[in-house]
């Protein structure tokens, strides 16, 4: 499969968001298909971010991190990935996983429903759309709060699986470039092989749409500091994905483009 490259950036407010202008939808799809990328700002409070990263620190501090492979009714769990070879894409990173048939304290899946009807939108597929209890066509939204410690959090440059499920995996930031960390991020590669920083153009709250396929990543996060998975030093995002299911085997896996 050839290698799709991030085109252009555009900037919109939360508000510009029109989920019923079937015109708008289109065109912000036809862009993210043939690569662009969406930063949407500010509509998400800062401060009830810092209180979910906040429960998640406190979360993470005090009890094991453990792995689930993702099936109907699984808990919500947290995992950390050090350079996992079990990972279709190499990574270092902890992240913290909400699936929608479990109740949490944010009532998460309700407070950011919006994201998931537009991903869904974009995807031409109906805006409630894997988002119920039940698993639907083998695959179950999961949002995931990704954290990249300082001292080398990173993830490979990778492309995604776009398929029934999903055209694009939007994420949400929730640190600063700069305040949390000073080097590295997420980023989009463009076609001359430059990483298009999205922690440089956007901050707390923003929402980013990329297309699956895009190939992208993470720089390494403050690289020369020391690891420490306690201080919980770093960057933080939400991934909003939709997953195949352990058990789903027709949808393809991810591509780590370093391997
Ligand atoms: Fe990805």
């Amino acid at each position: 499969m050839a290698k799709l490259f991030a085109r252009d950036v555009h900037t919109l407010h939360h508000n510009d968001i029109d989920l019923e202008n079937d015109d708008f939808i289109t065109t912000m799809r036809r862009n993210i298909e043939q690569g662009d990328t969406y930063v949407v700002k500010g509509g998400y409070d800062r401060q009830l971010l810092e209180r979910i990263r906040d429960y998640l620190v406190r979360i993470g501090r005090n009890s094991y991190p453990n792995y689930h492979p993702i099936e109907e009714g699984c808990h919500n769990f947290h995992r950390m990935n050090k350079f996992d070879d079990r990972a279709y894409v190499k990574g270092c990173f902890h992240q913290f996983s909400f699936l929608p048939w479990n109740q949490d304290v944010f009532n998460l899946y309700d407070r950011f429903k919006e994201i998931y009807f537009l991903k869904n939108k974009l995807s031409q597929l109906p805006a409630n759309k894997f988002i119920s209890h039940e698993v639907q066509e083998g695959c179950t939204a999961r949002m995931s709060f990704q954290f990249y410690p300082n001292g080398g959090g990173m993830l490979n440059a990778h492309a995604d699986p776009k398929d029934r499920h999903q055209l694009t995996v939007p994420i949400m930031l929730m640190s600063q470039k700069g305040e949390d960390f000073q080097q590295g991020g997420g980023y989009v590669m463009a076609s001359d092989g430059s990483e298009i920083i999205l922690d440089d153009i956007a901050g707390w709250g923003d929402v980013i749409y990329f297309n699956a396929q895009v190939v992208h990543g993470v720089a390494p996060i403050n690289p020369e500091d020391n690891l420490d998975w306690l201080a919980f030093k770093g960057r933080w995002m939400l991934l909003f994905a939709v997953n195949k299911l352990a058990s789903t085997t027709d949808i393809n896996n991810s591509i780590d483009y370093n391997k």
